[in-house]
């Protein structure tokens, strides 16, 4: 038997033409919005904001600034998912609070570490400066407490970057599989102008656009071809 998940990866595509006909309900894409922030993410720091854009003249700008792809331009909504910075203090505190009432006034080592966690370490990785200098400094002391031990290294301004888009990606492929639930085809794109799309969505310098995500019913055509991956030995490895 096939699992109705098995089927939503198989004949989940890329659809770089939409039937703009066809129904589409923008409520589904509420939902599968909701479905979303249930996405795993970084230390459940939830950096994220998915920008909907539905009107068809901001339809219409950012299939422009998405350098015209075919992909944006047929869509019938399309979904900016962004990886934020500026909140983290709150999140953090926020957490903390969680932790907090779920270990209810116990001061043993187990409830000190979680928040630890949230209340130093967090802080000691987010907080960058313009130019990163404090995340090359983590990163020295991280390789040098970690010559004797396991240790993280990804500390430097730019690897909290990385890790920031790694949860929003996370997240972006919750929407697109429960957007194939619903019966719906969407486009992953990181081609376009981030400068010119982040003015037109009114977003913040420090935030940074993980991916624009298409959104509509596939036509045939606009499917391009079989799929082709590379045979599986060569990217499963056991070990
Ligand atoms: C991060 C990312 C960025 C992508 N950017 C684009 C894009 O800008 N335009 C486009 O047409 N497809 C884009 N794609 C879609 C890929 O080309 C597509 O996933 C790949 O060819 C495999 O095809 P499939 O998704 O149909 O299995 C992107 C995919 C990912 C994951």
């Amino acid at each position: 038997m096939v699992s109705s998940f098995e089927s939503i990866v198989q004949s989940r595509r890329s659809v770089r033409k939409y039937d703009e006909n066809s129904d589409f309900n923008h409520d589904d894409v509420a939902h599968a919005l909701e479905l979303t922030t249930l996405s795993p993410n970084s230390s459940n720091m939830q950096m994220w904001e998915f920008h909907r854009v539905i009107s068809p003249e901001k339809r219409s700008k950012l299939a422009e600034y998405c350098m015209g792809q075919n992909a944006a331009k047929t869509a019938n909504e399309l979904v900016v998912f962004v990886a934020t910075t500026h909140n983290w203090k709150e999140r953090a505190k926020r957490n903390a609070e969680t932790v907090r009432q779920a270990f209810e006034g116990r001061d043993d080592a187990a409830a000190k570490r979680a928040l630890k966690y949230y209340e130093k370490l967090i802080p000691l990785v987010y907080n960058n400066d313009k130019f990163g200098l404090r995340g090359l400094f983590r990163k020295a002391y991280s390789e040098w407490l970690g010559r004797n031990k396991p240790m993280v290294r990804e500390v430097s301004k730019s690897d909290v970057r990385v890790c920031l888009h790694k949860s929003v990606s996370l997240a972006a492929m919750t929407f697109m599989y429960a957007m194939r639930d619903k019966g719906y085809d969407t486009c992953p794109m990181e081609g376009f102008d981030s400068k010119r799309v982040k003015a037109l969505l009114g977003l913040r310098d420090s935030d940074q656009i993980t991916m624009i995500v298409s959104c509509g019913v596939r036509t045939e055509e606009g499917v391009y071809g079989e799929r082709h991956r590379v045979q599986q030995e060569t990217v499963i490895k056991s070990h």
